[in-house]
């Protein structure tokens, strides 16, 4: 943790910024190559990025840019070739596989686009698991307080099957919050489900992280998805093209989603040269 008793020659990130917000993540220059036998794919070209707590950030970009390779480094899943990692203050970049699981289950929930649930277990028992793997006492209270906090408190009891897919995706972010994790990340969360489970889903993410102030990170293919966010990171080839904060986040259920026939409109008056749609018929 503290990099000078280590003799490292840089510093440690300040744990604080200047409003005292902690930094949760703070990825320095990290590279990711990917060999291949004779083949070697060099994915992340050297990212940076540093999100505080309380943020939500959505994380763009087309596919092959390296989302989800930068999410596994993130989830302490997968460690970066070169480059630094201080996740919640703690240098990660050059743990042992051993301490990576211990970083995962204590630092950080993840939540999968097919959502990642046992067939056969009821929605209680799912969220109790990582509890089981981080021997936490008082399981099923806390289950039973993260389904109530994602609005599933009626359905505790409930197999996937009998679930919908917003529902189970629900279930899925309860699972991931039960730990008190430092930070959520989510690889397409969205992906999965049709717009009005999505939307359901984006109201869960959006209250964990203005009621409760989680941290949350995640990736959409989705820019109505990702307007729902405060910060869009853009990623492309490997390196971030864009970080901006979302001027007017929307609120999930308030703004209706433009249908595509209006998106398709948009794109049209684009291909338009000047004058009025009217004076090209
Ligand atoms: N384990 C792996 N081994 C080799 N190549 C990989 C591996 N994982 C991803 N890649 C390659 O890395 C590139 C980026 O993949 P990925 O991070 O999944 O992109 P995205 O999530 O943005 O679609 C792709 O070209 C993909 O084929
Ligand atoms: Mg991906």
């Amino acid at each position: 943790m503290f990099g000078w008793i280590k003799g490292s020659k840089k510093a440690d990130p300040p744990a604080l910024d200047e409003n005292g917000l902690k930094m949760v993540i703070d990825i320095r220059d990290i590279t990711k190559t990917y060999e291949m036998g004779e083949l070697s794919l060099q994915v992340l070209k050297g990212v940076s990025l540093q999100v505080k707590q309380g943020e939500f950030v959505s994380i763009m970009g087309p596919s092959g840019s390296g989302k989800s390779t930068l999410m596994n480094i993130l989830g302490a899943l997968d460690q970066p070739t070169s480059g630094e990692y201080f996740l919640d203050g703690e240098d990660v970049s050059k743990l042992s596989e051993a301490d990576l699981a211990r970083v995962r289950n204590k630092k950080i929930g993840f939540v999968f686009q097919n959502f990642n649930l046992l067939r056969r277990t009821s929605a209680v028992r799912q969220v109790e698991l990582p509890l089981i793997y981080g021997g936490t006492s008082g399981r099923t209270k806390k289950a039973k307080a993260a389904l109530e906090s994602v609005g599933l408190g009626q359905r505790i009891d409930h197999l996937p099957s009998e679930l919908s897919g917003g529902q189970q995706q629900r279930v899925a972010i309860a699972r991931a919050l039960v730990t008190e994790p430092a930070m959520i990340l989510a690889d397409e969360p969205t992906g999965n489900l049709d717009s009005r489970s999505g939307t359901e889903v984006m109201q869960i993410f959006q209250q964990l992280n203005r009621v409760q102030g989680n941290t949350i990170v995640f990736v959409t293919h989705d820019p109505w998805i990702a307007r729902h966010t405060n910060r869009v990171v853009m990623l492309r080839d490997g390196k971030v093209v864009a970080d901006r904060l979302v001027a007017n986040p929307l609120v999930a259920g308030e703004a209706e989603r433009p249908s595509e026939a209006e998106e398709l409109e948009g794109v049209f008056q684009e291909a338009y040269y000047g004058g009025k749609k009217e004076e090209y018929n």
